[in-house]
């Protein structure tokens, strides 16, 4: 039933040659911390950009953000952010680079004193250091939501905070950064936005006429931009839609008024804490298995999608939802992605027992729509993903 509340404080600046504006959007007179990842910014020319555009304010540099945003640097960080007294932030990356500002902008100013235990103990984040965003690579969604994923190589741990006071202030979106990206991140990219939007809609039937579509436009819109922007990532258009649809994948929108999911990024995080995969390809060797293991739970769902994003036509519905997870396999496939996880790893034996320990422990009893998958299932699907 449609029934919600929908606030997206995020201003999203979406147009070509605008990192120069980021000054009109910082607060005048700010100690500005500019944030970014291992040095890709400084080869495409982006981090040349974003300093002449900051040459106003005085400025903190902070590199070296790694994929998959590690607590142990992110508090190296946090020194700087207290020593300096920093009151803006700007992250200039993707996932990871965001993701790790917002956990700065939480942990700066957290009371307690273990900012682990923000993920640990799932605190909500109401207000935080106020932070903007230049994102590089279109994948999460970051940019304009309010959550975050966080790593820990020690205990390899990778886990999930959020709330309402980690929402950017502002995004730049210029589709021309993605002209430098190497193949394998535009590949993780269409398949992160592509599996967020099976996330909210691979559930069961509920009259949202409206969101269906929603998230079915963005599925068929990723499908045709897929092999333009993996051909010529300087297709200015296709990157352009590309960016857009990553960014609408997990801004709140298509979401709200629907069940979600959200099992396949649980196990899958785990994937990557454990073996440290990609984010993007865990998705892809879960989601095929864990649509197969709830079949019968999710098949209306799958059966509209394959005739709706697919145009397939069969005379049962069992039929069109087979077809529905073989096409998804296919379209991962065709971004030159493994969706068996013997393919990242041969140390894959025992995965299966080491993730339902894990979420037993931390007591995630009740996974998917509807809350219904054990860590007895959640084992069951990984072993099917082997
Ligand atoms: O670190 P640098 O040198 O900048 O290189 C990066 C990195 O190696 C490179 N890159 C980025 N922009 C580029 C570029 N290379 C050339 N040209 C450019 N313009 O790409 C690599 C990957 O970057 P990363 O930020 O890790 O990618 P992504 O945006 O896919 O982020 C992944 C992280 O986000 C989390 C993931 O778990 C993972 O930690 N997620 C965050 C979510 C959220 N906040 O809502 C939701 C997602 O489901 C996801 O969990
Ligand atoms: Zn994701």
């Amino acid at each position: 039933m449609l029934n919600f509340e929908f606030q997206n404080p995020t201003k999203i600046i979406f147009r070509r040659d605008q990192i120069s504006k980021i000054a009109a959007e910082i607060p005048q007179g700010a100690r500005v911390m500019m944030l970014y990842g291992g040095g890709s910014i400084k080869t495409n020319g982006i981090y040349e950009q974003v300093s002449k555009a900051l040459a106003g304010f005085e400025v903190v540099e902070f590199g070296g953000i790694p994929a998959n945003p590690e607590y142990e640097i992110l508090l190296d960080a946090l020194q700087v952010i207290k020593a300096e007294s920093i009151d803006f932030m700007l992250a200039v990356g993707g996932g990871s680079v965001i993701d790790g500002v917002k956990f700065l902008s939480a942990a700066a100013l957290y009371d307690g004193d273990e900012p682990w235990n923000i993920l640990k103990n799932s605190v909500r984040t109401f207000k935080g250091l106020p932070f903007g965003t230049v994102l590089t690579i279109p994948a999460t969604g970051s940019e304009m939501n309010s959550g975050a994923v966080i790593t820990r190589k020690a205990t390899q741990e990778k886990l999930s905070m959020g709330g309402p006071g980690l929402f950017p202030v502002f995004s730049i979106l210029d589709p021309q950064v993605i002209a430098s990206i190497p193949k394998r991140q535009l590949a993780n990219g269409i398949t992160d936005a592509f599996t967020h939007v099976l996330e909210q809609y691979m559930t069961y039937p509920t009259e949202a006429f409206l969101q269906d579509r929603f998230a079915e436009s963005i599925m068929q819109t990723l499908i045709e931009i897929a092999p333009r922007v993996m051909n010529n990532p300087g297709d200015y258009e296709a990157a352009a839609n590309f960016m857009w649809s990553c960014t609408m994948a997990l801004n709140g929108l298509i979401q709200k008024g629907v069940p979600t999911d959200w099992a396949v990024h649980a196990i899958g995080h785990e994937l990557t804490a454990l073996f440290g995969i990609d984010h993007a390809r865990t998705l892809s060797v879960i989601a095929p298995s864990h649509y197969r293991f709830n079949f019968e739970a999710k098949k209306a769902k799958l059966a509209q999608y394959a005739e709706r994003v697919w145009g397939l036509e069969k005379d049962d519905t069992d039929s069109l939802a087979n077809a529905a997870i073989e096409k998804t396999e296919a379209f991962f496939h065709s971004l030159e992605i493994d969706t068996k996880l013997s393919a990242y790893t041969d140390q894959f034996e025992g995965t299966a027992e080491k993730i339902e320990q894990r979420f037993q422990e931390r007591g995630w009893l009740g996974l998917g729509e509807h809350k219904s998958l054990s860590p007895a299932d959640v084992k069951q699907i990984v072993t099917m993903s082997y």
